[in-house]
C-alpha cells in the first residue's frame, strides 16, 4: 500500500513537472525527428529521399515537383536571413551552374525555405536574385514545408529565440540531386566546391543521358 501510494504520487508529481514544462504535449514532439536520425537516414540511405511538394514560387505561383520534370534538380534547403552557410552553398550552386555553359540549360536550381513565415515570395524573390537568375524560391505553409523537408530528410529548428532576435535556425545543409524523372539521385555535403560540383551534376547528366 505504501509502496503504491508512493509510486502513484510520484507519478502524479511527474505529470505536474510534465505538464510545467509543456511536455503533455509529447505526442506532437514524438513525430519530431532528431537530427541525428534524419542525418543518418540520408548518409546511409536507410530511407526513400524525396517525393512530390506543392510549394509557391518567388514570382508566387503555385509548383509542384512535377512542374521540373526533365530538369534535373538541384535543391537547397534554407532561409534567407541565414547569416553563413546559406549564401556559400547558393553562391557555389550558382558558380557550378556557369561552370558548365550550354549544358546548365538541363538544370534547375531550388532553393527551398525552412522559414516560411519570414520567408515570403517577395522576400524570395529579391534574395534568389542575388544569386543566379535561374534560381526558383519555393515557400509554402509549414506543414507543407515540414513534409518536403522530412522528404528529404533535412532537419531545421529554430536556435535560441534570444540570439539575433529570434531569427536563426539550425537546419541541415546538403545540395540534392534529383533525375529528369524525379527521382533522388544524391546529395552533395556542405562545403562542396563550385568545380566539384559542377563535375558532380556533369556525371549525373551524362548518366541521366545514357538511361
Ligand atoms: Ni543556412
Amino acid at each position: 500500500m505504501l509502496r503504491a501510494r508512493l509510486l502513484a504520487g510520484a507519478f502524479a508529481g511527474g505529470i505536474g513537472v510534465a505538464a510545467a514544462a509543456g511536455w503533455l504535449l509529447w505526442p506532437q514532439a514524438a513525430k519530431e525527428r532528431s537530427a541525428t536520425e534524419l542525418m543518418e537516414a540520408l548518409m546511409w540511405g536507410r530511407e526513400p529521399v524525396g517525393g512530390p511538394f506543392a510549394l509557391v514560387d518567388h514570382n508566387g505561383q503555385r509548383r509542384t515537383d512535377a512542374d521540373f520534370r526533365g530538369k534535373l534538380l538541384l535543391i537547397y534547403f534554407g532561409f534567407t536571413f541565414c547569416a553563413e552557410v546559406c549564401p556559400t552553398e547558393l553562391q557555389a550552386m550558382a558558380l557550378a551552374i556557369d561552370r558548365l555553359g550550354p549544358a546548365a540549360e538541363a538544370i534547375q536550381p531550388l532553393f527551398i525555405t525552412v522559414d516560411p513565415e519570414k520567408d515570403t515570395p517577395e522576400q524570395l524573390k529579391s534574395y534568389v536574385a542575388l544569386f543566379h537568375p535561374r534560381l526558383v524560391g519555393l515557400t509554402g505553409n509549414p506543414r507543407s514545408i515540414k513534409q518536403v523537408a522530412l522528404a528529404y530528410k533535412v532537419y531545421y529548428a529554430k536556435t535560441d529565440p534570444t540570439r539575433n532576435n529570434g531569427t536563426e535556425i539550425d537546419h541541415t545543409g546538403f545540395i540534392f540531386l534529383v533525375g529528369l524523372d524525379g527521382k533522388y539521385l544524391g546529395f552533395a555535403p556542405p562545403g562542396t566546391s563550385p568545380a566539384r560540383l559542377a563535375e558532380i551534376i556533369s556525371h549525373a547528366l551524362a548518366q541521366q543521358a545514357v538511361e
